[in-house]
């Protein structure tokens, strides 16, 4: 029998070992979507399109109105962006994919600021580059920077950003993400600047794109996308611009992988960035939520909590609880009935779990009094 591919030996499966769905009473703490519907304009114009009888190929890069919208959107974060160099992706996923593709060889190393999303490090394994996880402070989960001047080697190519975060809730500072752009410029790396939650931070300061300082257009990838901020995640939009021989590259790479997205799609994602009392009801509801999920969790006995910054995770650091975290999570799943992320399925995440508070207040108080009554009586 002919091998398969030797890499795949190398690729985890990310979370799915704790998202399978539990019984009806347990609460999920561990889905990382918007527990909101699609606005309803979004959801007619889709309806629309196919009336339309927009169903034929189409402009591969994505369509000029769509290309030119996600260029319209991104001026509100200060990244010019030019819509002959924007792609539209199956996902903010594929987006980060054609980013890694586009600018690495094998063997390249990426800083990957860990805890990190786990689909990097698989994506980057698939690819046969190298990630290089490099551990965020414990006390606030923002970039330690001279772990990341530790870890630069001749072969660092590229630097992982992801701010507002997953799993760790941290937004990252104005200056800090001005220091990554100086160490980026030191060491000649491509930043690739995963902004997916961008429009769901809580600090008084927003999200912030290396692109939109001096210097960093040059080297920043943005990649982006619908699934959080509109409530898409099942629509698998994404978006990627960055400077034109990067997208050059995108594009061959989007022709030979994909095509483009479903042509009845565009339309409506065009919608989708012209809303803003939708999106901000949505933000408003996490950011709410964050501060109950907060509240509650610090009270718990062994945790340790950073008030979360962005996106809807709480990191906590579970260690002063005794267990490790695989042993929390599936203690919390039998004993409390409370499902969570345990960190170590990241590297780095060991002693750490994830709470997902995109779920009403009724379940985050509920949830929350579970692992009380849990914690306390051990
Ligand atoms: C940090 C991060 N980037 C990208 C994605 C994927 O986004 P999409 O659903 O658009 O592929 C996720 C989804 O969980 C994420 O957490």
């Amino acid at each position: 029998m002919p091998e398969i591919n030797r890499s795949l030996d190398n690729v985890g499966t990310g979370f799915a070992a704790f998202l399978s769905p539990p019984s009806p009473e347990v609460i999920r703490f561990s889905v990382g979507q918007p527990d909101f519907d699609t606005p309803q304009p979004i959801v007619d114009e889709v309806k629309a399109a196919l009336d339309r009888g927009e169903t034929t190929y189409t402009r591969t890069q994505g369509s000029v109105e769509l290309c030119q919208a996600v260029a319209t959107h991104l001026a509100n974060h200060n990244i010019t962006a030019d819509p002959q160099d924007v792609v539209i992706t199956p996902g903010c996923k594929q987006a980060i994919l054609y980013a890694m593709m586009a600018t690495l060889d094998a063997g390249d190393e990426v800083l990957v600021l860990s805890p990190a999303w786990p689909s990097y490090d698989g994506m980057l394994k698939l690819l046969n580059y190298v990630p290089v996880h490099v551990q965020v402070r414990r006390d606030n989960y923002h970039p330690d920077f001279s772990a990341l001047e530790s870890a630069v080697t001749g072969k660092t190519k590229a630097i992982m950003l992801n701010s507002p975060n997953n799993p760790t809730g941290a937004v990252y500072t104005p200056e800090e993400i001005e220091q990554l752009l100086e160490f980026a410029k030191k060491h000649d790396l491509w930043i690739l600047d995963d902004m997916i939650y961008a429009t769901l931070a809580w600090t008084d300061y927003p999200y912030t794109s290396p692109s939109s300082l001096p210097g960093g257009e040059e080297r920043t990838i943005t990649i982006g996308g619908w699934s959080k901020g509109w409530a898409m995640t099942g629509w698998r939009m994404g978006w990627i611009t960055g400077p034109k021989r990067v997208m050059d590259g995108v594009k061959k790479i989007n022709v030979s992988a994909a095509t483009h997205v479903a042509t009845f799609i565009m339309p409506a994602a065009a919608v989708a960035l012209t809303l803003h009392e939708e999106t901000e009801i949505m933000a408003a509801s996490f950011k709410e939520r964050r501060g109950i999920i907060h509240g509650l969790l610090k009270e718990l006995p062994g945790l340790v909590v950073p008030e979360p910054e962005g996106a809807f995770y709480a990191f906590c650091d579970i260690t002063g609880t005794g267990m490790t975290d695989i042993e929390f999570a599936n203690r919390a799943l039998e004993e409390a009935k409370v499902q969570l992320i345990p960190g170590s399925l990241m590297e780095g995440g060991e002693g750490f779990v994830r709470i997902s508070y995109a779920t009403s207040p009724e379940n985050i108080r509920e949830g929350v009094q579970r692992l009380s009554v849990w914690l306390n009586s051990l």
